[in-house]
């Protein structure tokens, strides 16, 4: 029988995350934070390129763990599209052994499974791209030195568009407490009870969305993907943060959360153990949102705040509380349906597309990739300081944490992660790859940035992806010893499936494959291992 929920002396350690303890934590383990390491001092960085290939810097290899249409179980189920965010479970306390959720975000490469004009597709091509989408939970574990995928494992499941969902919410969700399936799965996070939450993000790429006028719902059916013309699927059962036992499958979407482009979830704890969400909605002039849970480990009730950067206060988007957002919405559920509505009401400030959030374990900073604007194209870091370090506080100091551009050679950060050290790793999203103004940049690629020493603030490139692929969902080994990491959408800039741009990993004249690998060697060794 696996053990799946944190003893007590888990749980108090998750806590030391936000209690200024010097302590990193993963689901099950806890380890303390080496400081001062200076060893990364001489490690070279690699320079750009345009190479069809994980190129990585002297020191790191990789190898591939699963990658798309691999078979995961004996009922046939198959590994998704367009791998994402992952996160890491261990069992029995085991460091290399565990669960892997691995996030399927879209299928935006389109033409690699049907046409990519929807009036082309038909229902059988829908069917299809039904299931390549949602997530797979993998068992892998390490031996002799590799991580492998236990193929056939009783945990190995697939969650897809089609999965029965339940809506957790206070009223009924357009007439439903059930959704059909979860979609759009971008980046997400875990929580202190081992469940991982999975974010929905551009949902209105396959449905559509509605908007309301003078009270009047209107369903724009024009979406990228078209499965609304097919499937009765209402909009507003998607855009909400899913979250999921890995080790059972049972799932559940959160809608106090909100609803919005939900790119990620970083949970952390309030000083009296409550749990605190920082997300953001990956779209340009949306916001930044933080959730503080009404009770220890529940995300299922709880105040939704948004950022006003310009006068650091969270804002909260309550109906009862504030009068403004009770004369337009009938009900807080209806106030969370149209989320940015209410952001908007009460005066959330907008953001130069807000993506992934990390919490810097050694002081607390909330750190925000905002990958790009039409007037800032480099993207930046933005960094939340809240008041006396409480996830829970109501105002907090807003700066530039780090400004992407020529200077400090990357451009568009998106996935971040701490590793067990303490340092920062920031993936790049650069989506014109090789054209002006990004063209200096090449491929997009993975940058370290140390948090101390001398250092401390400057980001070397460690990894380049393959064309048109985007590195994403970064998640450590719990001994850092091995970094988990998508190579997602390789390929993504062909102009037809008959010349892909991108033949990795296989080479010749196949057609790329979305595949999560692992990154080790002796440089990661030194630079992360605990
Ligand atoms: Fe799915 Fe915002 O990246
Ligand atoms: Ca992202
Ligand atoms: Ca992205």
């Amino acid at each position: 029988m696996m053990e799946h929920h944190w003893s007590r002396r888990e749980f108090l350690r998750f806590m030391g995350r936000t209690m200024g303890a010097t302590a990193l934590t993963y689901p099950g383990l806890v380890f303390p934070v080496a400081r001062g390491s200076s060893a990364m001092a001489d490690f070279h960085p690699i320079t750009p390129t345009s190479a069809d290939e994980v190129v990585l810097a002297d020191g790191l290899e990789y190898h591939i763990l699963v990658s798309w249409m691999d078979r995961i179980n004996g009922a046939g189920e198959r590994f998704g599209f367009n791998n994402d965010y992952t996160a890491f479970f261990s069992i029995g306390g085991n460091p290399h052994d565990g669960l892997l959720w691995v996030n399927h975000e879209e299928v935006f490469s389109g033409y690699f499974l049907s046409p990519d004009d929807p009036q082309e597709k038909t229902m059988e091509h829908i069917e299809q791209e039904v299931l390549e989408v949602g997530g797979s939970i993998i068992r892998i574990n390490k031996r002799d030195g590799h991580w492998r995928l236990v193929q056939d494992d009783q945990y190995n499941r697939r969650i897809n568009a089609s999965t029965r969902i339940p809506i957790i919410s206070e009223q009924p969700v357009h007439g439903a407490r059930e959704a059909v399936g979860t979609l759009g799965n971008c980046a997400g996070g875990f929580t202190p009870w081992k469940t991982v939450l999975t974010c929905e993000e551009n949902f209105n790429l396959f449905l559509g969305d509605v908007t309301f006028v003078s009270g009047t719902r209107v369903h724009e059916k024009d979406s990228y993907l078209g499965w609304e013309r097919y499937l009765d699927h209402p909009p507003e059962h998607y855009g909400w943060v899913v979250e999921i036992d890995p080790f059972t499958g049972a799932a559940k979407k959160l809608t106090a959360l909100g609803r919005f482009a939900h790119e990620g979830a970083t949970v952390t704890q309030a000083k009296d153990g409550r749990p605190v969400v920082y997300m953001s909605d990956d779209k340009i002039d949306e916001c930044i949102y933080k959730f503080v849970a009404a009770e220890p480990g529940s995300l299922a009730r709880g105040t939704l705040y948004v950022a006003a950067t310009d006068t650091g206060r969270w804002l909260p988007l309550d109906v009862v509380r504030d009068p403004r957002l009770k004369e337009v919405f009938g009900s807080q559920t209806e106030l969370l349906v149209r989320t940015r509505e209410a952001a908007k009401l009460v005066g959330g400030s907008p953001q130069d597309r807000p993506e992934d959030i990390e919490i810097d374990p050694q002081s607390g900073a909330v750190l925000i990739a905002l990958t790009k604007h039409p007037e800032r194209p480099f993207g930046s870091i933005l960094k939340l300081a809240e008041k006396d370090n409480d996830p829970s506080a109501e105002e907090f100091t807003a700066s530039t944490f780090l400004a992407g551009g020529h200077e400090s050679g990357f451009a568009c950060p998106d996935n971040l992660v701490f590793d067990p050290q303490g340092n920062l790793w920031i993936c790049t999203d650069i989506y014109d790859l090789n054209q002006p103004p990004y063209h200096p940049f090449k491929n997009n690629g993975l940058f370290y940035l140390p948090m101390s020493g001398r250092h401390a603030g400057i980001p070397r490139q460690v990894a380049s992806a393959p064309s048109g692929a985007e590195l994403t969902g970064p998640t450590f080994s719990p001994d850092g010893r091995s970094l988990f990491l998508s190579v997602q959408h390789p390929g993504e800039n062909s102009t037809s499936p008959d010349t892909p741009s991108s033949h990795w990993p296989d080479g010749g004249d196949s057609l790329p494959r979305p595949s999560v690998i692992y990154v080790s060697g002796p440089l990661l060794d030194e630079l992360t291992a605990v």
